[in-house]
């Protein structure tokens, strides 16, 4: 049988007063504000010029379209459960509800992915940009303390000192986090504005032309000089063409993870039912806006092709427009920035591992609650296992990990808005998601298209964590499941 959790006892579950429940301090604005904390990051930053020099040329602005379209549609789906179902833990709380334990284990777990391992990504990232910043004071790190093993190093040190200081910083509290977060997101947006005006007016529009570079081996398919089958298993698939705009909104899809991350904390949010779509779809909306003009300017400064193997395509581009006093600025609002994204990952994930452990699927020490009522526990546990990944593990190919795992979570939540539309078609919903079941099934199809388009190295390693996963669900959660207690009671007593 499935064991679900019924909806009204959820919501009764987040509203119980008590030691073991989260604060509840968050405005729409602060919502709004904790989305782009965890959106904008080392996927504009970063990723843009990669994807431009390597898949799709200056229409890395369309592939960052395509990618928009696929999160709005999983947002929507995002916004009806997270105000119908206002409490911590995200898909995982929702794929409880619809799907069953077994469904939601799967995605509490594909969670880390999500979250754990994109904290990890970005303070990869974070420590080079802070090296680039104190080599500007000339101070000099040895290349030992800023790389892992297994890329000649010793540790990445900044990157586990940043994701220390962060997570104490959580277990202090959200209100406290909250704030720090809010003026990291004025720094972030700021900068991007800046980096738009700025650098408009030194547009060459001969930088724009082709649109979209030739890919060879799809002309060839065109003139029928080669087959479709030969071209996919081909390296031409996905550098350049129509196939390279793909695979660059999949590369690109990084900049757009942690939306979801506001409904992690629906259950801290003042009024989930109007904050939770605010917060959800406004974040998204804010930032397609901001990408698609941030990636027209940056690839009308600088030609796409200069770009390759850049690991600062920013200050790349912007040194051509003559602003260079600027650049250190810039640095410190980059670093700043992706510091406001480690800490959403890191609050997101201990809320997940929260309510996971709330149902007995994860040991009790994942939410027990601090006398600032945060699950500190949780944080010092991923504090040490984030840290790790960041210190130690090459993370080139991390990032297409990070993708598809929330992929992967998107789609099992459009799928699980049309279960309950079709199981409990009568609950109130606060905010329904528009055109059922259009929306929830575009979602799936652009979310499972996006997972295409990535190498098949990233399969392999979803596959390896989800068996790891099921492991520990058939030795442990299974047998701790607070709901199968209960349902167990329940046979007894009859
Ligand atoms: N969206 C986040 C970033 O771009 C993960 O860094």
């Amino acid at each position: 049988m499935l064991f679900k959790k019924s909806i009204p006892q959820l919501i009764a579950e987040a509203n119980e007063n008590g030691e073991h429940t989260l604060k509840r301090t968050l405005s729409s604005t602060g919502l709004i504000a904790l989305g782009v904390g965890a959106i904008i990051g080392a996927g504009l930053f970063s990723l843009t010029g990669i994807a431009a020099a390597e898949n799709a040329g200056p229409a890395v602005i369309l592939s960052f379209i395509i990618a928009a379209v696929g999160c709005a549609f999983a947002g929507l789906c995002y916004a009806e459960f997270a105000s119908m179902i206002p409490v911590a833990g995200s898909a995982y709380t929702y794929s409880y509800a619809t799907m069953g334990e077994f469904v939601a284990w799967i995605i509490g777990w594909d969670l880390v992915l999500e979250y754990a391992l994109a904290g990890a990504t970005v303070a990869v990232s974070w420590s080079q940009y802070f090296n680039q910043l104190l080599m500007i004071f000339h101070i000099h790190l040895p290349d030992m303390l800023l790389k892992g093993p297994w890329e000649g190093g010793v540790v990445n040190l900044p990157a586990i000192i940043i994701v220390c200081l962060l997570s104490l910083l959580l277990m202090r509290g959200t209100q406290e986090s909250s704030t720090v977060n809010n003026i990291l997101v004025i720094l972030k947006v700021g900068v991007v504005l800046i980096f738009i005006a700025l650098g408009w007016s030194f547009i060459n529009p001969a930088n724009h032309d082709p649109f979209i570079p030739v890919n060879p081996g799809e002309e060839m398919v065109k003139s029928g000089q080669q087959s479709l089958m030969a071209f996919l298993k081909s390296d031409d698939f996905g550098h350049f063409g129509i196939s390279g705009v793909l695979r660059a909104a999949g590369v690109v899809f990084f900049a757009f993870i942690g939306f979801d991350a506001v409904s992690t904390a629906a259950q801290e949010a003042k009024n989930p039912k109007k904050g939770m779509p605010i917060g959800i779809i406004g974040s998204l909306v804010i930032c397609t806006l901001l990408y698609v003009l941030f990636s027209y300017v940056m690839t009308g400064i600088e030609n796409y092709t200069m770009f390759k193997g850049d690991a600062k395509p920013v200050a790349t581009a912007f040194a051509k427009t003559g602003y260079h006093f600027l650049n250190t600025a810039l640095i410190i609002t980059i670093i700043a920035g992706y510091t406001s994204v480690i800490l959403v990952m890191l609050l997101g994930q201990s809320r997940v591992f929260y309510s996971m452990s709330k149902d007995g699927l994860l040991p009790k020490v994942f939410s027990d609650l601090s006398k600032r009522q945060t699950p500190w526990k949780t944080n010092a546990i991923f504090m040490v296992f984030v840290s790790i990944f960041a210190g130690f593990v090459p993370v080139s190919d991390l990032g297409h990990m990070v993708s598809i795992g929330t992929l992967f979570a998107f789609t099992l939540v459009c799928v699980g808005i049309l279960v309950l539309r079709k199981t409990d078609p009568k609950l109130e919903r606060p905010f329904k998601t528009p055109l059922v079941p259009f929306v929830p099934v575009m979602g799936i199809l652009v979310c499972v298209l996006m997972m295409a388009s990535l190498p098949i190295e990233s399969w392999e390693r979803l596959a390896i964590w989800l068996a790891l996963g099921l492991l520990i669900y058939f030795v442990y959660g299974k047998k701790h499941s607070v709901i199968r207690k209960q349902h167990q009671n329940q046979q007894s007593v009859e």
